[in-house]
C-alpha cells in the first residue's frame, strides 16, 4: 500500500505531482483560505506525511491524532507553529526550509527599512490623494540610510544576508544574539553588543530572530523607551516578538519614529488595529519569502523532505532541538 500525505494548502502542480508517484495524496484545494481544524484534525488519521504551511497549529492535539504520522514537513524556515518537542517524544520527523528564503527575505527587510526610512508609502499617498501641490524644502523628509547605523537582534542566515546588504551602504552594524559570532564579526565587519546598547546605539533595529516564548514581547514599553526617538523598528521575523500595544504607544507619543512591520501577533491583523491609523508604519501581509523562484523551491524543499523520509531515507532538512 501506498504511503498517505496531506498537504494543507493548494500547492503548485509540479510539486504536487512529485507525489503522486509515491503516495496517495490529498490536498485542501483552496489557496487563500486556510484548512479548517476540524478537517485538519480528521485528515491527519490514516496519514505518513503533512506538508502544512506556518498558518497551522501543529499541536500535541494534532499529531496524537496522526498515530501513523512520520513527519511533518513546514513549508517555512520558521517552526513555531509546531509542538516540536512533542514531535520529537512522538518519533515524528519535524522539517523546515532553511537557506533558500535567506537572500529574498533580507531583500524585504532592506525594502521596509527604505520605506520606513524615505516615507515611500505616505508620500505615494500624499500624490494620489492630490495633496502635491508644489516642492517644498521639508516637505515628507525622512532619515537616511547610507551611514547610519542598523541594530540587527538575530545573526542567522538572513541577519548575516541583511548585514551585507547594509555594507552596501555604508551602514554601521551593531548585532545581539544569544551566541556571539567571532568568525562572522570579522567576515562581516559588525562589532558586537548587548541587547540595551544595541538599543540604545542603532538608528534601524532589525528583527530576525526565531519565535518561542523565551522571546514574547522582547521589544515593548521599556525597550522602546531605551531607543532613541528618531529609531526604526523593523519586524520581518515573527509578530509575538513585539508588544504591538506598546509598539502603538511608542509610536504615537514619539518615542518611535517609524515601524515596518510584515509580520504581527495574530494574523491577519484586525484592521481595526490602531496600528493601521499610524501615517509612520509601513505594514505587508507577512510576504518576507514571496519571490515566485523563492516559494517554489520552498515548496520543492518541503515535498523532498517527505518523499526522502517515506522512502526510508533521511530528511534533507530536519529541525533541530535540544
Ligand atoms: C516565513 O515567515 C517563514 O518562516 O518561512
Ligand atoms: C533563517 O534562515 C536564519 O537563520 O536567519
Amino acid at each position: 500500500m501506498k504511503p498517505k500525505i496531506y498537504i494543507t494548502r493548494k500547492i503548485p502542480q509540479v510539486i504536487y505531482d512529485q507525489f503522486t508517484e509515491i503516495a496517495d495524496v490529498r490536498m485542501w484545494e483552496e489557496a487563500e483560505i486556510p484548512v479548517p481544524r476540524e478537517i485538519l484534525l480528521q485528515e491527519v488519521r490514516a496519514i505518513d506525511g503533512l506538508l502544512c504551511l506556518l498558518t497551522e497549529t501543529i499541536d500535541e492535539e494534532v499529531i496524537r491524532q496522526a498515530t501513523k504520522l512520520k513527519i511533518i514537513s513546514n513549508m517555512a524556515v520558521g517552526f513555531n507553529n509546531i509542538d516540536v518537542s512533542f514531535a520529537k517524544k512522538q518519533g515524528v520527523i519535524v522539517t523546515n526550509t532553511p537557506g533558500v528564503l535567506t537572500e529574498t527575505t533580507a531583500d524585504l527587510t532592506f525594502a521596509l527599512m527604505m520605506a520606513t526610512a524615505r516615507r515611500i508609502v505616505e508620500a505615494s499617498d500624499y500624490l494620489r490623494n492630490g495633496e502635491w501641490k508644489t516642492w517644498s524644502p521639508m516637505q515628507l523628509t525622512g532619515r537616511d540610510i547610507y551611514g547610519a547605523t542598523l541594530g540587527i537582534i538575530g545573526m542567522g542566515r538572513i541577519g548575516q544576508a541583511l548585514a551585507r546588504r547594509a555594507k552596501g551602504f555604508k551602514m554601521n552594524i551593531l548585532y545581539y544574539n544569544r551566541a556571539r559570532k567571532l568568525e562572522v564579526e570579522k567576515e562581516l565587519g559588525i562589532e558586537y553588543c548587548d541587547f540595551e546598547t544595541l538599543l540604545r546605539r542603532s538608528d534601524f533595529v532589525s528583527l530576525l530572530l526565531p519565535y518561542s516564548s523565551e522571546v514574547h514581547h522582547l521589544i515593548g514599553e521599556n525597550e522602546f523607551k531605551l531607543m532613541k526617538e528618531t529609531a526604526i523598528l523593523i519586524n520581518t521575523a515573527r509578530g509575538g516578538i513585539v508588544d504591538e500595544t506598546a509598539l502603538y504607544h511608542a509610536l504615537k507619543n514619539g518615542e518611535l519614529w517609524a515601524a515596518g512591520l510584515d509580520v504581527f501577533e495574530s494574523e491577519p491583523i484586525d484592521l481595526e488595529s490602531p496600528l493601521l491609523s499610524l501615517p509612520n508604519v509601513v505594514t505587508l501581509p507577512h510576504i518576507g519569502s514571496a519571490s515566485e523562484a523563492t516559494r517554489l523551491k520552498m515548496a520543492e524543499i518541503a515535498a523532498n523532505n517527505i518523499i526522502q523520509v517515506l522512502k526510508g531515507g533521511q530528511p534533507l532538512t530536519p529541525v533541530k532541538i535540544k
